[in-house]
């Protein structure tokens, strides 16, 4: 199975290991030793109920408040289907400190015209609402993420990446597997990714799949600048078995953390039912930041805590 499959379901489809715990009781008694060892050994992390339906509601309301805000057509040359690459890569590469919006793929007709509704056309809003954004900043910085981050072993936890994914119903793009550290490289290797279930994410709208274990596994790939581009530098070649791959279904309130060597797929989303998701990206300040990772901050824009 290549990279490009995804994986198919049958009896012999592994179930993931689940815990429950919010975050508040996380914030107070800390991560089990169940917990700690499924991350270390298995390279993720399911906890049921983390976050209460409230907040999720309240994080789904903010995000269709920036996209009713957003007017496409300021950016027009950017989401233009003629326009250039360079205007793109730009748009993408200053997004590290900033908020931005990014169209599914054919999103816009051959007019430069979107094809239904903007709500419905895109695909993420990135990379630094966690910084910018009031409501994103406290959902991202609850004290039970704190504690868990450290429990984790972040000594020193820096928020770098936030993304809010909307895998729109019936034309929601899959994920092709991956590993987060290809996009966020640090020395030594410290991203872990907080994977929130906005709404149930399941088989049918696109769920996350992971391959337990193999976070053990050195990074496949870069993609880093290279002389103002972005490019995907291929350090082995060998496509990811989906085979042992584990469908990481998740009730709504839902957090997956990911350990950035670990990888991970989504499937497209064929069903009626949206399957939105926010993700935090924190990287360890005691390890340094490679310089040509695709995203920069601005120098007046530096790291921040939980
Ligand atoms: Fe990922």
């Amino acid at each position: 199975m290549n990279s490009h499959a995804y994986p198919e379901v049958s009896e012999d489809t592994a179930q993931p290991i689940r815990f429950q715990r919010s975050a508040r009781a996380m914030a107070a008694e800390g991560a089990d030793e169940a917990m700690q060892a499924c991350y270390r050994d298995e390279g993720y992390l399911l906890i049921e109920d983390f976050m209460p339906r409230d907040r999720c509601d309240a994080l789904m309301a903010q995000a269709a408040e920036l996209v009713e805000a957003f007017d496409p057509a300021e950016n027009a040359t950017v989401f233009s289907t003629t326009s250039k690459s360079h205007a793109r890569d730009r748009y993408f590469g200053e997004s590290g400190g900033k908020i931005r919006f990014f169209f599914e793929e054919d999103a816009f007709d051959e007019a430069g015209a979107l094809r239904q509704a903007k709500a419905l056309s895109i695909n993420k809003i990135g990379h630094a609402m966690h910084d910018l954004d009031p409501v994103f900043d406290a959902f991202s910085r609850d004290p039970g993420l704190a504690r868990l981050a450290g429990e984790i072993g972040l000594a020193d936890p820096l928020l770098l990446q936030s993304m809010y994914i909307f895998k729109q119903p019936r034309i929601g793009g899959e994920v092709v597997c991956h590993q987060d550290s290809t996009f966020l490289t640090t020395d030594p290797m410290s991203v872990v990714g907080f994977w929130f279930a906005l709404e149930d994410a399941t088989l049918e709208n696109g769920c996350l799949w992971a391959l337990p274990g193999r976070h053990k596994e050195p990074i496949r790939q870069r993609f880093r600048r290279a002389e103002g581009k972005m490019v995907t530098e291929v350090l082995d070649p060998a496509p990811w078995s989906a085979e042992d791959a584990v469908p990481l279904e998740a009730k709504k309130g839902s957090l997956i953390l990911l350990h950035g060597q670990l990888p991970h797929l989504s499937g497209p989303n064929l069903s009626p039912i949206s399957r939105q998701a926010y993700t935090l990206h924190v990287i360890d300040g005691a390890c340094r930041y490679l310089e040509d990772n695709w995203l920069q901050r601005p120098s007046d824009m530096p790291l921040r805590g939980f």
